[in-house]
């Protein structure tokens, strides 16, 4: 396993290196996704495909504690990064006393939150407070509601200087990095190069500082639906049904346990 990332070095791989970044809901993922990922995002994502709830928006901050705990006691090398979920950094207070509960409660080393210009004032707030921020800009989740569905960014020339100005906000505002989702690749590109700091994309095309993907999606676990930029790199879902078929069938014929798995 390669050497825990830290604010500053994250930084600097701006340039340097793409950095992967995959999310774990769990002590039993973080372990196995750890050896190859740099930074690990508890996201609220977990909603959906660990809770099995239609969009992130119910997550909780009990909940994002949970399984932040979890991760980092599954991948105490790792960059840890703990999703604020919808409704808990609604203003800069709520945030802060929300953030130190984060920090208090498990070992995560920053805490990310959806928002661009409009949130800069609250990431300032974290920062100056000695929490450390990873922003999320372009396709926001916790706002699928209020926007009617799950809209790619960047498709006009406002949407592309409106996209730029929230980068600049969150960087200057004290975040070390950002993720950018769902913004069409050649905004993303100008985003990214737009600020100093690494631009994390996830449907944000290939010309950013690295990617991040939900694991769930990329192993093929999670089938309720497959937005267009997951690769799934293996076939989950169907070695899990497989293998519990092939138990079920032994099971049923006597063919399992046999002697060696009898005391
Ligand atoms: O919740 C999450 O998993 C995320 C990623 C989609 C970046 O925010």
């Amino acid at each position: 396993m390669s050497k825990k990332l830290t604010i500053s070095s994250i930084k600097k791989s701006k340039g340097q290196k793409p950095l992967v970044m995959i999310t774990a809901y769990d002590a039993l993922f973080a372990k196995l996704l750890s050896v190859s990922a740099d930074m690990i995002l508890v996201g609220d994502s977990l909603n959906m495909s660990f809770a099995g709830k239609s969009d992130t928006i119910s997550a909780t901050l009990e909940q994002m504690i949970y399984h932040t705990n979890a991760v980092c006691s599954g991948a105490p090398e790792s960059f840890i990064i703990c999703d604020m979920p919808f409704g808990t950094y609604i203003n800069k207070e709520e945030a802060l006393k929300n953030s130190i509960a984060v920090f208090q409660k498990t070992q995560a080393d920053c805490v990310k939150v959806e928002g661009g210009e409009d949130k800069a004032h609250i990431v300032k707030y974290l920062t100056d407070n000695a929490i450390a921020v990873c922003g999320h800009i372009g396709l926001l989740p916790q706002s699928v509601r209020s926007e009617g569905g799950y809209k790619v960014k960047g498709k006009t020339e406002e949407e592309k200087e409106s996209l730029i100005k929230d980068a600049k906000a969150i960087e200057n505002a004290g975040a070390f990095c950002m993720v950018i989702e769902g913004v069409k690749a050649e905004v993303a590109k100008e985003v990214a190069s737009s600020v100093s700091i690494p631009v994390i994309g996830i449907g944000a095309g290939k010309d950013v500082d690295g990617q991040v993907l939900v694991f769930s999606d990329m192993l093929g676990l999670f089938e309720e639906f497959t937005p267009k930029f997951v690769k799934k790199y293996m076939d989950g879902a169907t070695l899990v049904r497989s293998a519990l078929s092939h138990y079920a069938e032994e099971v049923v014929n006597g063919d399992f346990p046999k002697e060696e798995h009898t005391y």
